[in-house]
C-alpha cells in the first residue's frame, strides 16, 4: 500500500484531472479503478486497458501495474522499442496495429508506463486512436514525473525537428510513484532535475532558493526532498497549463532553455544528449542571453551554471556547435515566426517571457 499520497489537480474544467504523488501508487488498485474508462462517475463499463511500456520499465514495474488493475479488466500489453530515436510515427503506427489487432475499442484506456518517450508516444496514440481514447500517465523517470506526464502535450519527432508531429490530449490522471526513481540511472535522474530547476527560474523564485538550499538532499534522492521537489514542480506546471492549455501565450515559458536545447538534440542526433541535459545547457545559454540583454546580473547566470554542475548537468553546449549551427536550428523551432528567432528569456529570477531575439545577440554568446 502507498505511503501518504499528495494530490494536485490540473484545473481544466470538464477535462480537469488529478496528479497523485507518493511511494507505491502504482500498486494502488483503488486509484486505477477510479480512473479507468468506466470507473465511478464515468458511465459505461470499460473492461479493457492497454499497458504501453518498454522492455526495461515493463520488466521493473509492469507486474505491479497488472497486479493492481481491478479484476475483470482485460489487459493488452504493448512493448515499445527503447530510446528517443524510437519516438517516431513508425512506433505510433505499431501501437495502432496492435490495438486494432487485439480489438481494442473506445472503452479501452491506454496506460503509459515509462519515461517521457513512452508517455509522449502513447499519449499521441491515445489522441489519434479511434479519434481519441482515454489514457493514464504513469511516469517512471523524474523528468516525466515533473514535466512530460502533465499538461497533455503528446507527439513524436521528425528527422527535421523534435516533437514536430503531435496533439494536445490530456490524460485522465497522472500516477507518480516516487519509488520507481530508486532504479533510475544517475544521468536520467539529473536530467529530471534540470526541468525542476526550470520551474524555479521561470515562475517561482522561492522554489529556486529552496532548490539551491536543498541541492544536497535532492542529489542524494532523499525521499522528503524528492517528494517536495516533484510536488512544487507539478504545482507550477499545473498552474501554467490551467491558464494556457494550448500555448496561446503564457505556456511558452515552460520552454525556457528548450530553443537552445532542441537545437543541441537535433544537431547531436536524438538520444546522444538526454533531453534534460540539453535543456540544462540551453538554460545556461538562455540565462547568459538574459544577462547580456540586461535583465539579470551576470552573477545569477554564474550561479545557475554552478547549480547545474552540482547535479552533474552540463552548463555548456557541445564544443563543436557554433553560432551558425545554433542560428540555423533555432530558426526551425516551433516558436520562431517569419524566420525570426523567439526565445524564452528571464526578466528576473522567477519571471520569464517569450521574446524575439536578434541573431547578433545569440552569436555573441559563442565568441
Ligand atoms: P526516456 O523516456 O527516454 O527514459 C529514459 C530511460 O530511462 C529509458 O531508457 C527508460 O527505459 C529508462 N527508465 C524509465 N524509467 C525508469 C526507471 N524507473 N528505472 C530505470 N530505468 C527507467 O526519457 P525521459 O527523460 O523520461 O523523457 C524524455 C522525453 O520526454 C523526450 O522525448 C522529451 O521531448 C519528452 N518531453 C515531453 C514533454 C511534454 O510536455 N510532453 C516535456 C518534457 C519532455
Ligand atoms: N514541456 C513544455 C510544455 O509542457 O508546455
Amino acid at each position: 500500500m502507498p505511503n501518504a499520497i499528495r494530490t494536485l489537480r490540473v484545473e481544466l474544467g470538464a477535462r480537469a484531472y488529478p496528479i497523485y504523488i507518493g511511494g507505491g501508487v502504482l500498486g494502488d488498485g483503488e486509484l486505477w479503478g477510479r480512473h479507468l474508462q468506466g470507473g465511478p462517475g464515468q458511465g459505461g463499463a470499460g473492461k479493457r486497458a492497454a499497458l504501453i511500456t518498454n522492455g526495461t520499465v515493463g520488466g521493473l514495474y509492469g507486474a505491479a501495474v497488472r497486479g493492481a488493475l481491478p479484476g475483470g479488466v482485460e489487459v493488452s500489453e504493448i512493448e515499445l522499442p527503447e530510446g528517443e530515436q524510437y519516438k517516431t510515427l513508425e512506433t505510433a503506427a505499431g501501437i495502432f496495429d496492435q490495438l486494432l489487432a487485439s480489438g481494442c475499442d473506445r472503452g479501452t484506456t491506454l496506460i503509459a508506463l515509462g519515461g517521457g518517450v513512452v508517455g509522449d508516444v502513447a499519449g499521441f496514440a491515445a489522441a489519434c486512436y479511434l479519434r481519441g481514447v482515454r489514457f493514464i500517465q504513469a511516469p517512471t523517470t523524474l523528468l516525466a514525473q515533473v514535466d512530460s506526464s502533465v499538461g497533455g502535450k503528446t507527439g513524436v519527432n521528425h528527422p527535421l525537428g523534435k516533437n514536430m508531429i503531435g496533439a494536445f490530449h490530456q490524460p485522465a490522471a497522472v500516477l507518480i510513484d516516487t519509488d520507481t526513481l530508486r532504479s533510475l540511472p544517475p544521468r536520467e535522474y539529473a536530467a529530471g532535475v534540470a526541468e525542476i530547476i526550470k520551474y524555479g527560474l521561470i515562475r517561482d523564485a522561492a522554489f529556486y532558493r529552496w532548490l539551491r538550499e536543498h541541492a544536497e538532499p535532492l542529489q542524494a534522492r532523499e525521499d522528503a526532498a524528492v517528494a517536495e521537489a516533484i510536488e512544487r514542480s507539478c504545482a507550477n506546471k499545473a498552474a501554467v497549463v490551467a491558464a494556457d492549455e494550448l500555448e496561446g501565450g503564457l505556456r511558452a515559458i515552460l520552454n525556457f532553455g528548450h530553443t537552445f536545447g532542441h537545437a543541441i538534440e537535433t544537431a547531436q542526433g536524438y538520444g546522444k544528449w538526454l533531453h534534460g541535459e540539453a535543456v540544462a545547457a540551453g538554460m545556461a545559454l538562455a540565462m547568459r542571453l538574459s544577462a547580456r540583454l540586461g535583465n539579470i546580473d551576470d552573477g545569477e547566470a554564474d550561479q545557475l551554471s554552478d547549480l547545474l554542475r552540482r547535479f552533474n548537468l552540463p552548463a555548456e553546449p557541445p564544443p563543436e556547435m557554433g553560432a551558425a549551427e545554433f542560428l540555423e536550428l533555432m530558426r526551425r523551432d516551433k516558436k520562431a515566426a517569419d524566420g525570426r528567432i523567439r526565445c524564452v528569456l528571464l526578466e528576473d529570477i522567477g519571471q520569464a517571457a517569450l521574446r524575439e531575439v536578434r541573431d547578433t545577440d545569440i552569436a555573441a554568446l559563442f565568441t
